[in-house]
């Protein structure tokens, strides 16, 4: 949701309607391919995701579990509410405010990684404000880095082109977005997004 405040309610009723198509809209969606000449990143895979409800982290296990690497959960200096609508209020301010929430969590050293995938819930239509955070205090530079998220509607939304934005000298390949409430079923998807992306035999 990009605008409007994200209620459950709102975002049950998009599910509904998505979930209606099946997976195979949401493979359609994803043009997976590599593009000619371009080979699969090398170099052991970082694993960076950030997650309130733990969508994101079941996701973020799918893909360890199919690429190897290590895989960080990145937890802020001070937790969101556990109640959904502090949750949300909390969120908006600090986007409002273009806040740096402060991370608890350190990176490993990054020399070692080629590819950085990183994983985060859509928070009003972009990466939660930690994620910000963490762009700008590590160099991404030379990295490949894969968005993937989870959501209730809005897929990516606009947080490639913040990433983007804060990683000019990263090679972005292709995201992936999965619906939260039935992120256990996105295993198809994540198989066929990671063979076009090059990454299925990384490990
Ligand atoms: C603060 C907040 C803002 C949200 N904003 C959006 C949104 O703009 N668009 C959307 O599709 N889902 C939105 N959601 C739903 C989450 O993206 C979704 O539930 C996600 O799967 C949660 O991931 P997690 O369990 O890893 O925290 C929002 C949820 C919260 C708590």
């Amino acid at each position: 949701m990009q605008t409007g405040k994200p209620t459950v309610k709102a975002h049950s009723r998009r599910f509904v309607l998505k979930s209606l198509a099946g997976a195979s809209v949401a493979l359609a969606a994803f043009p997976f391919a590599l593009r000619a000449g371009e080979t699969a990143p090398a170099g052991r895979p970082l694993i960076v995701f950030f997650s309130r409800t733990g969508h994101t982290r079941t996701l973020a296990a799918m893909i360890r579990k199919r690429v190897g690497g290590d895989m960080v959960e990145l937890k802020t200096a001070k937790p969101y509410p556990q109640d959904y609508e502090a949750a949300v209020k909390q969120a908006k301010k600090e986007q409002q405010a273009g806040a740096r929430p402060a991370l608890a969590t350190e990176l490993p050293p990054l020399e070692g990684y080629g590819t950085v995938f990183l994983g985060y819930p859509n928070w009003w239509g972009t990466m939660p404000m930690a994620l910000f955070t963490l762009l700008e205090k590590y160099d991404f530079s030379g990295k490949t880095v894969v968005p993937f998220c989870t959501h209730g509607g809005s897929r990516l939304g606009r947080s490639v082109d913040d990433i983007r934005k804060l990683c000019p000298k990263a090679r972005m390949l292709q995201g992936f977005a999965a619906f939260g409430d039935s992120v256990e079923q996105a295993g198809k998807g994540v198989d066929a997004w990671l063979r076009g992306i090059g990454m299925a035999q990384a490990r």
